[in-house]
């Protein structure tokens, strides 16, 4: 992980708390009765789980049921967020094996 990235992902998961995990549960797990996925699996994501997919879901919603979040959060705190929910799906030894 570059320097500065355990930073990000403390602020990350802050932002992921107050507004996230509502619905996606407080590590990621997802609520299936709100048809809100987990957010922590190395496979079967919908829209897909590279950083750039991350920050369009969370920037601009999915399917009118995800919430688009750049008109609240801005685009500081998307990135945070993106970084914040790659890592619930990439712990460190996937990412070395990538
Ligand atoms: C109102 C409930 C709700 C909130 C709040 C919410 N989500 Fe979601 N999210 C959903 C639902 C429902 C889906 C599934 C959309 C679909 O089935 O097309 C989803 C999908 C996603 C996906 C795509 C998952 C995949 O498999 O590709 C990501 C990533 C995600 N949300 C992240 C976040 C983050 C980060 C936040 C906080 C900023 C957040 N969500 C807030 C309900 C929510």
């Amino acid at each position: 992980m570059p320097e500065g990235t355990e930073v990000d992902l403390n602020a990350g998961s802050q932002i992921y708390a107050q507004n996230c995990s509502v619905c996606h549960g407080a590590n990621g797990q997802g609520t299936p009765a709100m048809g809100a996925p987990k957010l922590t699996s190395a496979a079967g994501w919908i829209y897909g789980s590279t950083l750039p997919q991350l920050q369009q879901t969370i920037r601009h919603g999915r399917n009118g049921k995800m919430p688009a979040q750049e008109p609240y959060l801005g685009n500081d705190k998307v990135h945070l967020l993106a970084a914040y929910v790659y890592s619930l799906s990439h712990k460190p030894e996937q990412v070395a094996n990538r």
